[in-house]
């Protein structure tokens, strides 16, 4: 699926995941099976995106192993390669050289398609006193507004104007440096914490970051930061201290491994009363979710230090679940967990509180047998026997994970759409679940052709999905 060595191309690293074909291309589904086997997890995306940017920090060359191959890091690779960094990725090794950066201008095309990209800004204002980055905008579960980000790079001494999409930051001339600061950070927003952590690395001074964001990804790249030479103490606590340093040096960093994707292959097992083995884990990473599987009776037992292994449960009991930052309840294991919840012995309640629209993906369960409603944030989910199986559509990047899962529960063939979600933050889902057993393949749209056809004789708009990532 990668080769070996792929050459870098002029404009960053090789896009293995195209979404060209992931949009015209439809998972097909057949459940009522269980799977079985060992399930290798690949490198955290929301680490590894982060981390592509910290490198911006260093001015020489970092290699980071462990690298998800998805459309969103090849996507970031375009982004760093635009500001003038040379990238080569070797397998799931990505090499970077930061040395020379060329432009605090980020190509608007690029920013706009993944919203990760904006984590540029804390490093480019730290390196070059500079950065031009268009906003990232909204996308399906929400505004996403990037406010805490400015706020707090203002109070570490940076002009900010946002204008035509804009947001343009600049250290005042003279000083050159940003200055350390005393934040506070109205809520533990994972970007914002982890923007102004890499902007403080190199910052004049002592910044205190309270009421950060503590979630695993935020550490992993407080170390990797740190393997550059950074002084930061208390990532992974709501009190975030970092010395600011001259410059950083080189480094070579693992990614953790990828708590969303493992999390989601425990909902697959739990759905299809499976037994699966998964590692690399890092069991405490996933503990809110292990422990939510504990409640509705499904055993996850840790074997060794990076390994989990689910087992079969008779009956899947009701529960309720509210998603918080960590160590709460993470929402992107909402929607998969949903599928699992709609298909258990009673009544339970899903409280979203992280973001505002998340939970789009009830009304295509709904379609496969769910009783679900909405109201507000919250979804009300009255337990059914079985699922059978339908067309429905990924309306975002979890979403779509949460129709995988409901479909290897559903008796009969179901159609997943929205794959150009699917591919930006699972590495190879299919695939994966393929060698686990799941009749599950990949395959070209034919419906939607038909429907387009259609639509070309028609005033209906073809279903083109505009994507853009979490
Ligand atoms: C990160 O997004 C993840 N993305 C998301 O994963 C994840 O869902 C989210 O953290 C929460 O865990 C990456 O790491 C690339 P936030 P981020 O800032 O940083 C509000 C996935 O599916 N907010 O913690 O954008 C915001 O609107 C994606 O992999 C502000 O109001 O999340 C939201 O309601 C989806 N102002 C809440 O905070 C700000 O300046 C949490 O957002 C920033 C955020």
């Amino acid at each position: 699926y990668m080769e070996d060595r792929i050459i870098n191309t002029s404009n960053g690293l090789p896009d293995t995941n195209s979404s060209q074909t992931a949009d015209s291309s439809v998972l097909k589904v057949w459940g009522g099976r269980t799977i079985d086997g060992h399930v290798t997890i690949s490198g955290a995306k929301n680490s590894a995106l982060v981390l592509m940017a910290g490198a911006l920090l260093c001015s020489g060359h970092c290699r980071i192993c462990n690298v998800p191959s998805l459309a969103d890091v090849s996507r970031m690779g375009e982004v760093l390669s635009a500001l003038g960094m040379r990238l080569e990725r070797n397998g799931n090794i990505i090499d970077i050289d930061a040395s020379e950066i060329t432009t605090s201008k980020a190509p608007y095309e690029l920013v706009t398609q993944l919203r990760a990209s904006f984590f540029a800004i804390g490093p480019l204002l730290a390196r070059l006193g500079e950065a031009q980055m268009p906003l990232p905008g909204g996308c399906a579960i929400g505004a996403r507004p990037v406010d805490l980000h400015v706020r707090g790079l203002q109070a570490m001494g940076a002009e900010v104007q946002i204008e035509h999409g804009i947001c343009n930051a600049r250290v005042p001339d003279g000083s050159g440096r940003l200055k350390g600061a005393k934040i506070y950070l109205d809520l533990p927003s994972v970007g914002a914490t982890e923007t102004l952590m890499m902007a403080a690395t190199l910052a004049d001074g002592e910044t205190v970051i309270e009421n950060a964001a503590q979630e695993p990804e935020v550490v992993d790249l407080a170390n990797f930061c740190i393997s550059m030479g950074a002084q930061i103490q208390g990532a992974g606590t709501s009190k975030i201290v970092i010395q600011g340093v001259a410059q950083l040096h080189s480094t070579d960093y693992n990614v953790i491994p990828d708590r969303i994707e493992a999390g989601t292959f425990l909902i697959a097992g739990a759905i299809t009363r499976s037994e699966l083995v998964l590692s690399p884990v890092m069991p405490e990473h996933l503990m809110p979710v292990i422990a939510k599987l504990g409640e509705i009776g499904v055993p996850v037992i840790e074997e060794g230090s990076n390994c989990l292994r689910i087992k079969p449960a008779e009956v899947l009991k009701a529960t309720d679940i509210n998603t918080m930052p960590h160590p709460g309840f993470p929402t992107d294991m909402q929607a998969p967990f949903m599928s699992l919840l709609a298909l258990a012995e009673g009544d339970s309640i899903i409280n979203e509180k992280v973001f505002e629209n998340r939970l789009r993906h009830a009304s295509e369960l709904n379609r496969l047998g769910a009783d679900i409603r909405v109201k507000g944030n919250s979804a009300f989910i009255k337990g059914v026997s079985a699922f059978s199986g339908a067309p429905v559509e990924g309306t975002d990047l979890r979403a779509a994970a949460a129709m995988v899962v409901a479909g290897l529960a559903a008796s009969g063939e179901t159609t997943i759409r929205g794959l150009n979600y699917l591919d930006r933050g699972y590495d190879r889902l299919d695939l994966k679940l393929q060698q686990l057993g799941a009749k599950i393949e990949r395959v070209e749209d034919t419906e939607a052709d038909a429907l387009n056809l259609g639509a070309e004789n028609s005033a209906t708009p073809s279903n083109g999905s505009a994507s853009v990532s979490g």
